[in-house]
């Protein structure tokens, strides 16, 4: 499959401009696009690198109507937010433009009229669920309706999160508008459909055949949606944000935000080359065959990427299709997933402003921990524990001790090199191999292990120091001492380039601080980078430790977040009917002391209690609160209960009277006692 491209368009998934980038996307998608980017850059191999944001679809018209917003409002603000941050944070577009650009639109629609011109297209009318008061149709996730299965009367068109049903709103029982409430009717409605089961055969080859090399979670993916038999979709949606369909008599319908977003980076392309006429034409990146196409997404955007868009390309007849589409799996934190509409996350701009200088850092964390074969986990400690015992003690305390030698033995002067011992040739061949093995893995797209390999590098010059005590024999042998530092110093070198594409920000100070102006991927390997005689300026610490407080701070703000949500959550339920004294006299609640309490077999939820009620015979109970107890900690401890309810079969045994347990706003259950010891049998009221 090795084919010589002569250049290569790398594109990352526009991000919806909804809301802020958070460390899901940069591990996803833009860190490991950006290490990629930057490798063919350094390699001097012609590369242009492709942004911008999603501007359409659903998800930006729900966050301007929570906003109380216009979308246009949405969209220019998280759009500036979006693109300052990526700007800050290192990742190194040609350009980062937006779905809603006048080139974009034309292009876009252009695209739909010729595949439309050319009857690419299938035409069908349905029946869609419709507001007659406001006069739009909805989405799945924007109606509401009873559950068929639990009856919750909050279940939404896709799903019920109450029992975890998959619906489809044709299930739900009186379906609403969950914005308004209103009741909703059917209407038929015509759209258009890309007719993707006749694609079917070439993609089964293309995919399945030709692109074995393909990540397993990518191409396990694409086989399961080609196993299962593709079926039209429709491009066209009803809905009054976004591309209108050229298409005379299809007022009020636009193209599906999944039409419009990946031909965004064409457009994105198009506007590029057009500004700068040194790159060539825009069509020389999307149409020669020489070229690499390469889409960086994350896995929720794989059959679009993989499918979609190139059924759509080879409907066009004019473009090549991906040559690889690297997906990343997700990444969790701190053990939950992470939530743009919970606002848990860790928010870019939010770091960069409350971590100011620690791009790096948190570029390491997210590739040393990419979830490049299975769903991670960010966790603050793991960030902590990384920066310090790794960027800190390894590759920043390798740098300094080599720096600061070359201070106080040279006054700051590259010392000559000498003839060169065993040690120092067998140091040396270790590290002429890593440039070959970092080239495989980055052109691979391991990054993670790539920036192993890097790391290794300053392991070995560690260990290069370490072992040949320079600080011992400067008195006695000061030639060899020479050597020892000049080869140091070249291996410093060769740091700042190994870890160009990975740690930019900090590979720039190193390069500084060790005066080096110019420099290629090809010198890597290379002993000779630094002449001797050369003066270094005054050397400064490459990273520097992340405190507990910092840590502490971060963590803190996330378990505020789940509080906050779990108190938005809870609705206090309304105080009942007023009733007379009389009813409430009926009752009968009692202290129980258990005796004992077991798990009734199989039941997930029940718990058998044996209670003294004082009557001098056990009283057996069962409560649904074996979720919350372990039955053996609750022996000898005191509970309320009714005890003149009548009497309930529950799982074959009879259950005589309730015990009392409150329902705290998360849902959990807490069983009630008394604050002092009484006696089994104490009457409550
Ligand atoms: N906005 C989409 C998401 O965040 C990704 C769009 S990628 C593109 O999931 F191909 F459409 F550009
Ligand atoms: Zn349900």
């Amino acid at each position: 499959m090795e084919k010589n491209f002569k250049r290569t368009t790398v594109t990352s998934a526009l991000p919806y401009a909804n809301g802020p980038v958070h460390i899901g996307h940069l591990a996803g998608v833009y860190v490991p696009a950006d290490i990629y980017v930057r490798y063919l850059r350094l390699k001097g191999r012609p590369v242009l690198f492709i942004g911008g944001s999603d501007e359409h679809g659903v998800p930006v018209t729900i966050r301007a109507r929570k906003e109380g917003i216009s979308v246009q409002q949405v969209v220019d603000r998280y759009h500036s937010l979006i693109k300052d941050s990526f700007e800050r944070f290192g990742i190194s577009f040609d350009i980062y433009s937006r779905t809603t650009s006048p080139t974009h639109h034309k292009l876009a629609s252009d695209f739909f009229r010729k595949l439309y011109d050319e009857g690419k297209f299938v035409e069908q009318v349905t029946e869609q669920f419709f507001d007659e008061q406001t006069g739009r149709f909805l989405t799945d996730r924007n109606i509401r309706g009873e559950c068929p299965r639990c009856h919750n009367l909050e279940a939404y068109g896709d799903q019920c999160e109450k029992c975890g049903a998959t619906l489809s709103p044709e299930e739900l029982i009186n379906p609403y508008n969950a914005e308004t409430g209103n009741p909703l009717v059917k209407k038929a409605t015509k759209h258009w459909y890309l007719p993707l089961d006749k694609d079917q055969p070439w993609l089964e080859k293309w995919i399945l055949e030709d692109h074995k090399e393909w990540r397993p979670n990518v191409y396990g993916q694409c086989k399961s949606w080609l196993d299962g038999g593709l079926k039209p979709r429709a491009v066209t949606r009803d809905l009054d944000w976004g591309i209108p369909v050229p298409v005379e008599g299809a007022e009020g319908k636009v193209l599906y935000v999944w039409f419009d977003a990946p031909i965004g980076y064409i457009s994105n392309t198009k506007e590029l080359c057009d500004a700068h006429p040194e790159l060539g034409s825009w069509e020389t990146w999307w149409k020669d065959p020489e070229t690499r196409l390469v889409h960086f997404i994350g896995k929720d955007n794989i059959v679009f990427h993989c499918i979609v868009f190139p059924a759509m390309l080879k409907a066009h007849g004019d473009y090549i299709l991906p040559d690889n589409v690297p997906s990343n799996e997700f990444l969790n934190l701190e053990g939950n997933k992470i939530s743009t509409s919970k606002n848990y996350a860790v928010w870019l701009n939010e770091y960069l402003d409350e971590l100011p200088g620690r791009q790096d850092e948190l570029r390491y964390v997210l590739t040393a921990n990419a979830p490049e074969t299975k769903d991670n986990d960010f966790t603050w400690a793991d960030y902590q524990a990384r920066c310090n015992n790794e960027l800190v003690a390894v590759y920043g305390n390798f740098v300094n001790r080599a720096l600061q030698l070359t201070q106080k033995y040279y006054e700051g002067r590259v010392p000559e090199c000498g003839e060169l011992s065993d040690f120092d040739r067998q140091t040396l061949a270790e590290f002429s191999d890593v440039k070959g093995k970092l080239e495989s893995l980055l052109e691979n797209f391991k990054f993670r292990e790539a920036q192993k390999e890097a790391m290794n590098l300053a392991r070995i010059g560690n260990k290069y120091i370490a072992d040949s005590e320079p600080w011992k024999i400067v008195k006695t042998d000061p030639e060899r001492v020479k050597t020892i530092i000049n080869i140091s110093l070249q291996l410093t070198a060769n740091l700042a380039i190994a870890f160009e594409p990975f740690l930019p920000f900090s590979s720039k100070r190193l390069r500084q601080m060790i005066a080096m102006e110019s420099f290629s991927w090809e010198d890597l390997g290379s002993t000779t980078l630094l002449p001797a005689g050369k003066q270094l300026p005054k050397p400064e610490l490459l990273f520097t430790k992340i405190e507990d407080e910092v840590v502490a701070a971060q963590v803190k703000k996330l378990e505020d977040t789940i509080k906050a949500n779990e108190a938005a959550n809870y609705k206090a339920e309304p105080v009942k009917e007023t009733i007379p004294f009389e009813d409430f006299e009926k009752l009968d609640i009692r202290v129980g002391l258990v005796k004992a309490c077991e798990k009734v077999k199989k039941s997930k939820k029940l718990l058998k209690f044996t209670l003294d009620d004082g009557s001098g015979q056990d009283r057996t109970i069962l409560s649904g609160i074996a979720q919350w107890y372990e039955p053996e900690t609750l022996i000898g401890k005191r509970v309320l209960f009714i005890a003149n309810l009548a009497p309930r079969q529950m799982m074959g045994l009879e259950s005589c009277g309730m015990i009392l347990s409150a329902v705290n706003f998360d849902g959990n259950l807490s069983l009630t006692t008394t604050m002092d010891e009484v006696k089994g049998g104490s009457q409550v009221g």
